[in-house]
């Protein structure tokens, strides 16, 4: 699939899962393919720093869904990933995801694709959540579009929030015109 939107979020249909959908969304309606993944109730073990990786090229942790995942963030073009804010930085189940990535970076597997940081905040801290995955995103050579943040506390609160729509609705454009620059 071209464009992978990934949602670290426990809460399946919640806030930060919607305003990936919503750039997803621009993509979809100019025909480009799509695939949206939750890893709400998904099994990401954490990283071991075991360093096998370095020689595998793989992570050796078996029986959880971290490489099916993984999969399809190496067949993507772009990937849309975001968190919820907790305590001013990513949630747990995505920093489990991102530090097993370390097993495609030793070569440099992930570089070249391109990426957009998505964060929601009830009220502080999105900008440090943004840092983090923009971290993820530059140390595996991804080439930034830039990032997205919300505000909303509740399940689908964040489309109450009309700026960070928009926000969402313009990077999901800017996607469009890179994957498809002759669309009108
Ligand atoms: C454990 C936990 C920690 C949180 N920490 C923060 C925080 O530091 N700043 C903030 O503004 N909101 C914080 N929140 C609120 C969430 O960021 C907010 O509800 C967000 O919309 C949840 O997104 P989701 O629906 O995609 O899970 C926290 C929520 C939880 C459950």
């Amino acid at each position: 699939m071209k464009v992978l939107g990934l949602s670290g979020s426990m809460r399946k249909e919640g806030n930060t899962a919607q305003l990936i959908k919503v750039i997803l969304g621009q993509c979809k309606e100019a025909g480009i393919k799509t695939e949206f993944v939750s890893l709400a109730g998904k099994k990401i073990h954490p990283c071991l720093g075991c360093l096998k990786c370095k020689e595998k090229k793989w992570c050796v942790i078996e029986g959880d869904d971290w490489g099916g995942i993984a999969q399809k963030v190496l067949d993507c073009e772009v990937l849309v990933i975001g968190s919820p804010t907790y305590y001013y930085d990513v949630c747990g189940q995505l920093k489990n995801f991102i530090d097993r990535t370390y097993s495609l970076y030793h070569d440099h597997k992930l570089a070249g694709r391109k990426g957009i940081a998505v964060a929601v905040n009830a009220s502080a801290g999105a900008e440090r959540t943004v840092k983090t995955i923009e971290g993820f995103l530059s140390a595996h050579e991804f080439a930034s579009l830039g990032a997205v943040t919300g505000t909303g506390t509740d399940e689908g609160d964040v489309m109450n929030d009309a700026k960070a729509v928009a926000h969402a609705k313009k990077t999901g454009d800017k996607i469009v015109r890179l994957l498809l620059p002759n669309h009108d």
